[in-house]
C-alpha cells in the first residue's frame, strides 16, 4: 500500500472540520440570517476580530513528513479556509468552497462531466454559461439540451440515463422568468437518481435563496455580485450537502489551481457581513423603480410585481425578489437612447452592487448568444435591464424620469405621461420595431461579463 507523503496534510479535503452549524445563542434558538453573515468565529492567534489575510504561497511544516495544518496555498490557506466556513454555514451547506469567478465555479462542476454526458438546462440562459455549455458540446463530446424550465415537464421529458447535470438559473437574466427547483429536482432525481440538480443561486444570494434546502445537489453563484457588492472582487462559490461531491469539486480545485487568492477571499468576507443591509435597501429601491415604470405603462419584468405571471412560484422558493429587473419600450433606437441619456445609473454590465447599472442585455451581458439564438429564445433586443444599488431612491427616479423623456420613450398626457408601448410610433418618428432583422455576430461588448 502507497503511503501518503505528508500524511499530515489534508490534500482532498477529506479531514476539514465540520463547518460551524449556525452559531445558537442558546439551544433551540438560533440567530436570525442577518446575524450570522455578521457573526464569525475563528482560532486566531491573537483573537483578531477581522480574519488576516495570509499572503503566503507556501507554509513551513514541522518535520519532513510534513506536520502543518497547510502546506501550499493552492491547495489551501487559513483565509479562504475562514471565508469557505462562513459560506457554508451562510448557504446551508456541509461544504462550501471559493474560486477565482463565477465562470470558475461553473467550470468545476462541469469537470464532472465525462464524453457522452448530457445537459439539461435553460433556453434563457446568462451569456457566458451558454458559451461554456456550446465549448464542451464542440470540443468535449457532451450533449446539451436548452429546453423551457419554466415547464418542470419539458425538463423532465429531457432526463434520460446520460444526463449528469441538470443547471437552473432562477429568476432568470435578463428575462426574470422563474423556475421551479423542488418540483424539477424531485422529477429529475426520480427519473435519474444519478443526475445533479446544479443552481446558479447568483441572483438571489444566499440571503434570499437557499436552492440547497429546495433540493439542489450543488449551488454555486458569481460572488463578484452581491455577495462582494462593490464590483471590486472576482469570485464564484460553490456548496453541497454531500460532502462525497465537495471533495471531487476540490479535487478540481486544487488539480487546477483556481482556488480563490487570500486578499480577494478577505475582500469577499469583508463584503458579506454587510450583505443583509445591502440588499434590503437595494430591493426596496428596486420594487419603487419597477412599480414607477409600470405605473407609466412599460411592461415590467421583477418577481416584486403581483403582475408577474410566477409571483406566488418565486415567493415559495425566496426570502426577497432581488433588485434586477427589465422592462421594454417596443424599440431597440429608444432603449439605447434610454441607456445613454442616464447619468446615475452607470452603463454596466454585471449587477448586486451598491451603485445602480443600466446595461440592453442583447447587445452587452447577452452578445455572446448569437442573434438567431436570441430570437429563437424570444429575447427582445429592446430589452433594458436595471440592476439597481443603494443610492437614494427619488435621485434613481429623476434620472429615469429624464431619460424616458430625452430618449422619446414617454408621451405627456393630461395626468403625466406615460410608455409609448409596442406597436406605435415614438416620438421623433422613430417606428417602433416589430420584425427587424437580426443582427448576426454581434459584437461581443463586454464578451461574457453579467
Ligand atoms: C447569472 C450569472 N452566473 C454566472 C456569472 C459569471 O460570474 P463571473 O462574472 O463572476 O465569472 C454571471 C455574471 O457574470 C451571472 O450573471
Amino acid at each position: 500500500m502507497s503511503k501518503k507523503p505528508f500524511p499530515n496534510i489534508d490534500l482532498d479535503g477529506h479531514d476539514f472540520p465540520p463547518s460551524p452549524a449556525p452559531s445558537s445563542p442558546r439551544p433551540g434558538r438560533k440567530y436570525a440570517l442577518a446575524t450570522e453573515l455578521v457573526y464569525t468565529e475563528s482560532n486566531d492567534q491573537y483573537n483578531a476580530s477581522s480574519m488576516p489575510i495570509y499572503q503566503s504561497a507556501t507554509f513551513k511544516q514541522t518535520s519532513g513528513s510534513g506536520g502543518g495544518e497547510y502546506d501550499y496555498t493552492r491547495s489551501g490557506n487559513p483565509t479562504r479556509t475562514h471565508l469557505e466556513r462562513h459560506l457554508a454555514k451562510i448557504m446551508s451547506a456541509s461544504r462550501a468552497l471559493v474560486v477565482s469567478s463565477g465562470m470558475g465555479a461553473l467550470d468545476v462542476v462541469t469537470r464532472l462531466l465525462r464524453p457522452g454526458d448530457e445537459v439539461v438546462t435553460g433556453d434563457d440562459l446568462y451569456g457566458g454559461t451558454n458559451r461554456l455549455l456550446k465549448y464542451l458540446a464542440t470540443n468535449n463530446g457532451i450533449t446539451v439540451h436548452h429546453v423551457d424550465t419554466t415547464n418542470p415537464e419539458s425538463v423532465r421529458a429531457a432526463i434520460n440515463t446520460k444526463t449528469a447535470l441538470v443547471l437552473l438559473e432562477t429568476p432568470t437574466n435578463p428575462l426574470i422568468k422563474i423556475v421551479d427547483i423542488p418540483a424539477i429536482a424531485t422529477a429529475v432525481h426520480a427519473a435519474n437518481p444519478g443526475a445533479l440538480v446544479v443552481v446558479d443561486n447568483t441572483m438571489l444570494s444566499p440571503m434570499l435563496m437557499n436552492p440547497l434546502d429546495l433540493g439542489a445537489d450543488i449551488v454555486y453563484e458569481s460572488a463578484t455580485k452581491y455577495l462582494c457588492g462593490h464590483h471590486d472582487v472576482m469570485a464564484g462559490v460553490l456548496a453541497v450537502k454531500d460532502e462525497t461531491i465537495g471533495d471531487k469539486l476540490f479535487f478540481t480545485i486544487n488539480a487546477t489551481g483556481c482556488g480563490l487568492p487570500p486578499n480577494e477571499c478577505f475582500l469577499l468576507m469583508r463584503g458579506i457581513k454587510t450583505l443583509a443591509i445591502r440588499m434590503e435597501k437595494q430591493q426596496s429601491n428596486a420594487q419603487a423603480v419597477a412599480e414607477f415604470l409600470e405605473a407609466h405603462g412599460f411592461r415590467v419584468r421583477f418577481p416584486g410585481l403581483k403582475s408577474h405571471p410566477q409571483h406566488a412560484l418565486h415567493w415559495s422558493m425566496a426570502r426577497g425578489a432581488g433588485a434586477v429587473l427589465s422592462f421594454e419600450t417596443g424599440n431597440v433606437d429608444v432603449s439605447e437612447r434610454i441607456v445613454g441619456s442616464t447619468k446615475i445609473w452607470g452603463i454596466s454590465v454585471s449587477f448586486g452592487c451598491v451603485n445602480s447599472l443600466i446595461s440592453m442585455p442583447c447587445r452587452m451581458s447577452h452578445a455572446s448568444i448569437d442573434a438567431k439564438t436570441r430570437a429563437e429564445r424570444h429575447m427582445p433586443e429592446d430589452i433594458v435591464r436595471l440592476c439597481v444599488g443603494i443610492e437614494d431612491i427619488s435621485d434613481l427616479i429623476d434620472d429615469l424620469q429624464t431619460a424616458l423623456v430625452q430618449a422619446g420613450a414617454v408621451r405627456i398626457t393630461a395626468d403625466g405621461f406615460e410608455a409609448w408601448g409596442t406597436g406605435q410610433t415614438v416620438a421623433g418618428g422613430v417606428q417602433v420595431k416589430t420584425d427587424e432583422e437580426p443582427v448576426v455576430d454581434a459584437p461581443e461588448v463586454g464578451a461574457g461579463a453579467s
